[in-house]
């Protein structure tokens, strides 16, 4: 296993918007092994892999306190949605930021697992929104795109000022 390079916003590369996985071959299974020792590395309680530059539809999450319940989403998709949720959110593409979203309380997400089956998961509360916020990463968005224009500045100039200092 290895632990890989987060992209950090701003980053284009963070605004690819990743193809379907076709096949869920060794490549895709070592890939995940990765992305989840990145992840408990980090650590972050999810990780899309936009944000270590590879623009496949695979995500993995772990919101249990004890950090033992790796879950893997291949190809996501959002089957039905419900309720309303603005928890405050951070992502390890954007280190140090946190801000309130809007997103669905309950969802339910039908996906391949890494053996390549099809499932299907109510999700609701932190796990939901981790979801919600992963799979924007798919489709190139990053969570401060929701923010306004000026609160976006803001927080490109902290991060670009916080690079500058720590390089
Ligand atoms: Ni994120």
């Amino acid at each position: 296993m290895a632990i890989l390079k987060i992209l950090q916003y701003p980053d284009d590369r963070l605004h690819k918007v990743a193809a379907p996985v076709t096949e869920v071959t060794e490549t895709i299974r070592k890939l995940i092994s990765d992305m989840a020792e990145t992840m408990y590395a980090a650590p972050g309680v999810g990780l899309a892999a936009t944000q270590v530059d590879v623009h496949q539809r695979i995500l993995v999450a772990d919101t249990s306190e004890e950090g033992n319940k790796l879950m893997v989403f291949i190809n996501p998709e959002i089957i039905s949605k419900s309720g309303e949720s603005d928890l405050e959110e951070g992502c390890l593409s954007v280190p140090g930021i946190y801000e309130k979203v809007q997103r669905f309380e309950n969802i339910t997400v039908k996906a391949l697992n890494d053996r390549g089956e099809c499932f299907m998961l109510d999700a609701s509360g932190l796990l939901s929104v981790c979801i919600q916020h992963e799979m924007d990463h798919l489709l190139g968005k990053v969570f401060v795109d929701y923010l306004s224009p000026l609160k976006q500045t803001r927080i490109k100039n902290k991060l670009k000022k916080r690079r500058r200092e720590t390089m």
